[in-house]
């Protein structure tokens, strides 16, 4: 039997909600695994790049992969051992840039091997594994379940989620560069104490972006859209965020510029207003540093993750 899953990226943190805030985007990674009949064939994971090209060769496909991890772990937890499976991840979603590519695997092979068992787990179950794995939820919930998230992963493993509705009329500009930055390195980066000062700065800013989805407020939006936990201490590792943070300060249409989860992506909130100009600055900025990057004007993904092929 053969199920197969699609899973989308997803950008965590959004300013000030770090490790918190998260929301999917429609670009998508295929998942299938497969029981095959070949005895002591084990779990073979075979990464394919569909039409944009990610180099898929540094990606571990071994039992040192996560995608290894999250079968052994969701097989063991069910009181089973993974044994004859074939895995086909296929991937669009560029990898360690801050889009959430490590979620996607994650949540896309348990769900799959969730189909596959027939339903053993809930969601309850399969967003605490995978954010057990992944090590925070802020990626894993909206690559699950779509839309805008807020979750917490609590003491007990559980995960406390809640999704909010994205204003219809606020759009999301997505800059891919086409270089990586691992989150490994860019949480590195990262103090391990934080001063009162900047926790508060960042409390009201969540409570103020929370309030704004609900009310469409964008000035408080913009309010809501700075942070000071993790993108200090990460420009250095991004250095056209400030520029572009500083060029598109004063341009209408902008609600806000932050990095995309650990980076080196960035993500642009409009109200809709001023698309093309707003891209085209967004361009030149790239293109004057001499960075190449991608800019994909979005709307936000409702659905999370699908089945495409269940049991019969
Ligand atoms: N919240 C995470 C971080 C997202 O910023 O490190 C990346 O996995």
């Amino acid at each position: 039997m053969k199920v197969e899953v699609k899973i989308p990226a997803t950008i965590a943190n959004l300013g000030c909600g770090f490790d918190c805030f998260g929301l999917a985007i429609p670009i998508y990674n295929i998942i299938s695994v497969e029981e095959t009949i070949l005895p002591g064939s084990g779990v073979q994971i075979n990464i394919i790049s569909e039409e944009n090209q990610i180099n898929t060769e540094n990606i571990p496909n071994d039992k040192s992969s996560i995608i290894y991890k999250a079968i052994e772990l969701f097989y063991n937890y069910m009181g089973q051992v993974p044994e004859e499976l074939k895995i086909d991840i296929k991937t669009n979603i560029p990898i360690a840039r801050g889009l959430g590519s490590s979620s996607s695997v994650i949540v896309g092979t348990l769900v799959a091997a969730n189909e596959l068992l027939g339903h053993p787990a809930d969601l309850a179950v399969l967003l605490s594994i995978a954010s057990e794995i992944e090590g925070h939820p802020d990626n894993i919930t909206p690559a699950l379940v779509g839309g805008l998230t807020i979750s917490s992963q609590e003491e007990d493993g559980s995960v406390v989620y809640r999704k909010l509705e994205w204003p219809k009329e606020w759009k999301l500009i997505v800059c891919i560069p086409d270089y990586e930055l691992s989150t490994g390195i860019s949480r590195s980066v990262l103090p391990e104490k934080v001063d009162m000062k900047s926790a508060v700065f960042n409390l009201k800013r969540s409570a103020m972006f929370v309030e704004s989805v609900y009310t469409k407020d964008e000035e408080l939006m913009k309010l809501s859209l700075k942070d000071m936990l993790h993108q200090p201490f990460r420009t250095k590792l991004v250095p056209e965020f400030e520029q572009l943070n500083q060029n598109l300060k004063h341009i209408k249409g902008v609600l806000g510029c932050v990095l995309a989860g650990a980076g080196p992506s960035i993500l642009i909130i409009t109200n809709g207003q001023n698309q093309n100009e707003i891209k085209e600055i967004i361009e030149n900025t790239y293109k004057n540093l001499n960075i190449n990057a991608k800019i994909l004007i979005t709307p936000i993904e409702n659905q999370g993750t699908v089945t495409l092929k269940g049991r019969k």
